[in-house]
């Protein structure tokens, strides 16, 4: 790697408000990423306009037009290849990936940020249950993705507080806020490992 950034590639399939925090974030002149390609498995994806206004180049692979999710990531592979992805960001991209996939990239060469405090709450609908559980803190995570879906090392954690009058929706906010800080800042640590020194 001769450049001082390395190359993302980052998954989504919806707002991509988290893209986003990357997008600002890849445009500070010392930040050590960029932002080589942002794909969605969905066409009406959010986030694809948000990349097509930074002027990153777009790919859409449907899991729908594939048949099994074996021919679905071969796509994505092919879709990603020419750009030389270093490090492979899932921002909200809802699809289940396997061990071949996450493996092909190499080790420690995917992130995924989930809005909760791992290991407490994988899989979905986390505010809600944490609010059911009557904790009174919550928060997201940035972690390397493992096989096993919401594992993986932990690469930072924030933290927030739930209210007493906090809705899945409120509390989803407060923690989305945490998660444009987390991502960005996940991503320099990571990709600070992978420049030559
Ligand atoms: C975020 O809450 C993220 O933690 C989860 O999916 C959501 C994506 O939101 N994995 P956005 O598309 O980045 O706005």
């Amino acid at each position: 790697m001769a450049s001082k950034k390395i190359n993302l590639a980052v998954l989504i399939s919806g707002s991509g408000s988290n893209l986003q925090a990357l997008i600002d974030a890849c445009a500070r002149d010392d930040f050590p990423a960029r932002i080589a390609v942002v794909l969605s498995n969905k066409g009406d994806a959010f986030g694809l306009t948000r990349a097509q206004k930074a002027g990153i180049p777009t790919e859409v692979i449907s899991h729908k037009d594939h048949d099994g999710r074996a021919p679905f990531e071969a796509a994505i592979i092919k879709a990603l290849t020419p750009y030389a992805p270093d490090l492979i960001c899932l921002a909200g991209f809802m699809r289940i990936l396997t061990p071949h996939f996450i493996n092909h990239w190499g080790a420690q060469r995917m992130i995924n940020i989930h809005p909760s405090l791992l290991p407490d709450y994988k899989g979905l609908n986390t505010h809600q249950r944490a609010i059911d559980d009557g904790k009174d803190t919550a928060g997201c995570t940035v972690h390397f993705v493992a096989p096993e879906v919401d594992s993986g090392e932990i690469i930072t954690q924030k933290q927030v507080p739930i209210h007493p009058d906090d809705t899945a929706e409120t509390l989803a906010k407060r923690v989305l806020v945490q998660e444009h800080i987390a991502y960005p800042e996940a991503v320099e640590r990571v990709a600070k490992t992978l420049l030559p020194q």
